[in-house]
């Protein structure tokens, strides 16, 4: 994207108001730009070197957006559906229609779902070929055998496709229901829970608590947080991305 973007497109995307709102207050001579106030809607600024402030309010301009969300159970891992979307979670982040989830959970899922503009980004995170681990809570029915988590671990055949070699961590085995983690370098569609089905312990509750480097830690059901500088570098960098694509 050119670096220079017109003052009301500016503010507009930046959570001012709307294009018509942001002129008038740009008309009405709120706005100031490097000092001076500018009463011009249409001049261009460049968005990495220019000061720009609303009424004392500095105007931050984020180009690329970078959040994770702590998904529900019940929203749809989607932009569009005629169901609720997780995209209603960030619906208050501005230019929130340009931002797209990366990869999916089910509906019932729960946990951390990284939402971006960033396409090429998107892209590599869930091409096959850079393997980004993500890593599940699980509870199961039954107990997970020795036997079974070998099997997991090494590998099964579900049919229309072999797993890759996972890694499963059980937490607590109990003859009713156990709770364990797995992390897998993959993404098939409803591949875990047709993993632990298929050795007999069907999923009773699913949330990942991580994606690449990117961890859930202490974010609420349902809240997002915008990620680090350092995060969105680590990120950039496991893919192959510079910082600056
Ligand atoms: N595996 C599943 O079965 N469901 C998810 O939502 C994510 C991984």
């Amino acid at each position: 994207m050119d670096s220079k973007i017109r003052l009301d497109r500016l503010l507009a995307e930046s959570g001012f108001g709307t294009r018509k709102e942001v002129k008038k207050l740009i008309k009405k001579g709120y706005v100031i730009v490097n000092g001076k106030e500018i009463k011009d809607p249409s001049i261009k600024i460049d968005i990495n070197s220019t000061n720009v402030e609303v009424e004392g309010k500095p105007a931050n301009y984020i180009k690329d957006i970078y959040v994770i969300l702590n998904k529900p159970s019940g929203y749809i891992t989607s932009t569009k559906d005629k169901e609720m979307t997780v995209m209603e979670l960030v619906s208050d982040i501005p230019r929130f229609e340009k931002l797209f989830p990366v990869g999916r959970l089910d509906k019932d899922t729960e946990g951390l779902l990284f939402i971006t503009n960033d396409g090429e980004l998107a892209h590599r995170l869930t091409h096959p070929k850079w393997k980004v681990p993500k890593k599940y809570f699980v509870i199961i029915e039954g107990e997970l055998s020795e036997r079974n988590r070998e099997k997991l671990n090494e590998g099964i055949d579900l049919g229309d496709f072999k797993t890759k070699p996972a890694q499963v961590t059980v937490l607590k085995n109990n003859k009713k229901t156990s709770e364990l983690e797995i992390e897998i370098k993959e993404g098939k569609y409803h591949q875990v829970k047709r993993m632990f089905e298929k050795v007999g312990n069907p999923v009773i509750y699913l949330k990942r608590i991580s994606f690449g480097n990117l961890l859930l830690g202490k974010l609420h059901t349902g809240e997002y947080r915008f990620l680090t500088e350092e995060e969105i570098s680590q990120l950039k960098s496991s893919v192959n991305l510079t910082k600056n694509k």
